[in-house]
């Protein structure tokens, strides 16, 4: 049976280049040996440079991005060290299930989805429970495109002693992170975003602090110890520097991924994302769609999210794109299901080539259920200018 191919203008996976995709038809390769090593190896210093950090070590767990969250979690419990989740969104309560399965010794913190934690209100958390020694947060909140206050959380952090564990599934490679200048203790991410490859690898970051608590920690598991990763990575460093067997195509298409954004420059990635979500949040809002994200300095650079319009829900918008101009868009989880529609707009769907034909083909839609509609009214709202 033929799959119907889609353009995929959700929030991950996005559409590939075919020079990515052709790493996946490549001959196998070993996962050990002088030549993969060196591939390993130089993949892991090109994600240390997105990542801007010189200190960390950074591994390449096979899987999703829930490996990763799932490993940071492990390495960190074992009820050695009190936990504090924060939550404004359905990947929030994510963390929330994984630290509940693995300690008994996890408090949460939630706020409104849809709008960015608020610091102070972290820091209310921090000074009431001193024993807390972790913290772990979403940075790109992919359910509600909201973006959370990282660089303000890490500095929190740093001052009240705790290790600061950050999911960047959903920005890094595409919005602003530094991971050393933040003092993040631990990042995870994965491949099938803004790092522009196929799913199936999760990039994962350990600051010196997080190795220090991690080893005061009796955290469970083998696979998903991060204590197994840097075993393998000092003591088989010269043949088989991880712990089982990787998914060599994918991992070469991942180097080769992140040579290209390198060369495009990060701060040139951050602004373009940045003026891509801002031509479609002017677009949707243009077009009377009510933005999820109220507060535009809130809002991901990398994915949108919208309610449905007073005369066209949520779901119907997402079945006439698909049905009628085959483009995939995302709904919403869980609580907002049914209310909202979502857009990704990550490495090359961050781009007016991808996301123009999207925008015109929901003027279209909106067209076909009565409401009137210039072509091309999306696009003439006035862009904000950066920084602004
Ligand atoms: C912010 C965020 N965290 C975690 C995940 C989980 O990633 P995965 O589905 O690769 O496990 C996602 C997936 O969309 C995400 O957007």
């Amino acid at each position: 049976m033929t799959v119907k191919r889609y353009r995929l203008r959700i929030p991950g996976p996005i559409d590939l280049e075919p020079e990515v995709l052709s790493f996946m038809s490549a001959p196998l390769i070993a996962h050990y040996g002088h030549d993969w090593v060196e591939i390993y190896t130089e993949t892991v210093t090109l994600l240390k440079q997105v990542w801007q950090t010189k200190e960390a070590s950074v591994f390449l767990m096979p899987g999703p991005g829930s490996v990763g969250m799932e490993a940071a979690i492990a390495s960190l419990s074992g009820d050695t060290h009190q936990l504090l989740v924060l939550t404004n969104g359905f990947f929030g309560d994510r963390w929330v299930t994984i630290a509940r399965a693995y300690s008994s010794r996890v408090s949460v913190l939630e706020s409104t989805w849809g709008r960015a934690f608020d610091v102070d209100a972290v820091e209310q958390a921090l000074k009431r429970d001193r024993e807390i020694k972790v913290v772990i947060m979403v940075h790109g909140e992919t359910s509600t495109g909201v973006l959370n206050p990282l660089r303000e959380i890490g500095a929190l952090c740093e001052r009240y002693g705790a290790v600061l564990v950050a999911d960047m599934v959903a920005t890094l490679g595409g919005t602003e992170i530094a991971f050393d200048d933040w003092q993040i203790g631990i990042g995870v991410s994965a491949t099938q975003k803004c790092l522009e490859c196929p799913p199936g690898l999760a990039p994962v970051a350990v600051s010196p602090r997080a190795w220090e608590a991690i080893e005061r920690s009796k955290g469970p598991g083998w696979f998903v110890n991060l204590r197994t990763w840097q075993h393998f990575a000092r003591e088989w460093a010269d043949w088989h520097p991880h712990p089982v067997t990787m998914p060599t195509g994918l991992t070469q298409a991942l180097r080769f991924s992140l040579h290209n954004i390198l060369e495009e420059g990060l701060s040139q990635r951050w602004a373009r994302h940045w003026e891509i979500a801002a031509l479609v949040r002017n677009a949707l809002k243009n077009l009377g769609f009510e933005l999820f994200v109220p507060d535009d300095r809130e809002a991901m650079n990398t994915v949108t999210a919208a309610k449905g319009h007073p005369k066209l829900p949520a779901a119907a918008l997402i079945h006439a794109l698909k049905e009628k101009h085959q483009i995939l868009i995302g709904g919403g989880l869980e609580k907002l299901a049914g209310q909202i529609f979502r857009i990704g707009h990550m490495g090359p769907t961050a781009t007016r080539d991808a996301i123009v034909p999207t925008l015109l083909a929901i003027e279209d839609v909106l067209r076909s259920v009565g409401i009137a509609v210039e072509p091309g009214q999306g696009l003439r709202a006035p862009m904000p200018v950066m920084g602004s």
